[in-house]
């Protein structure tokens, strides 16, 4: 059975909805699915899996969670190469411009985004449509 790793930080809990959303996908498509909130996350662990779902909102100023996201992403960067993620994360008042750079800083490091290479975003709270859409997201990557 194919292994997906979903590691995510939400402080209200809206992108820990899309990350139990996203890990419903991944299991309605066959896939053992890992869910992991950030701060029980190894990096090096997480770097041994091919399929990722990396879920965090827009925090800062357009920015990654700057205490335990943006350390661990960092950590995990260099091992992305060859490897499929799926991104996601709610946002409030910005235009997305976090996921943007998230998903070209991905890309960059060589992993395949999926979903187009677009990351999954929410406005607070994730409405039913939003759950649906990260359950596909999670269908596509368990599909990979
Ligand atoms: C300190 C802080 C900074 C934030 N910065 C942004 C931002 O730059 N852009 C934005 O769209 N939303 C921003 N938000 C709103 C959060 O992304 C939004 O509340 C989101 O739903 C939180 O997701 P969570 O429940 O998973 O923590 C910020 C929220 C906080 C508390």
């Amino acid at each position: 059975m194919k292994d997906v790793k979903i590691v995510y930080w939400s402080s209200t809990g809206n992108t820990e909805a899309m990350a139990n959303a996203v890990a419903e996908g991944v299991r309605s498509a066959g896939a053992n699915a890992e869910l992991l909130e950030v701060s029980e996350a190894n990096a090096a662990d997480i770097a041994s899996c091919s399929l990722l779902a990396l879920g965090c909102p827009a925090m800062g100023d357009e920015e990654l969670e700057e205490g335990e996201f943006a350390p661990f992403f960092d950590e995990l960067e260099p091992h992305l190469s060859g490897k499929t993620v799926a991104l996601f994360g709610s946002y409030d008042w910005g235009d997305g411009q976090w996921m943007r750079d998230w998903q070209e800083r991905t890309a960059k490091a060589g992993a395949s985004v999926i979903n187009g290479g677009i990351g999954l975003i929410a406005n607070n709270t994730p409405e039913e449509s939003d759950l649906e859409a990260c359950r596909r997201l999670g269908a596509e990557l368990a599909e990979h």
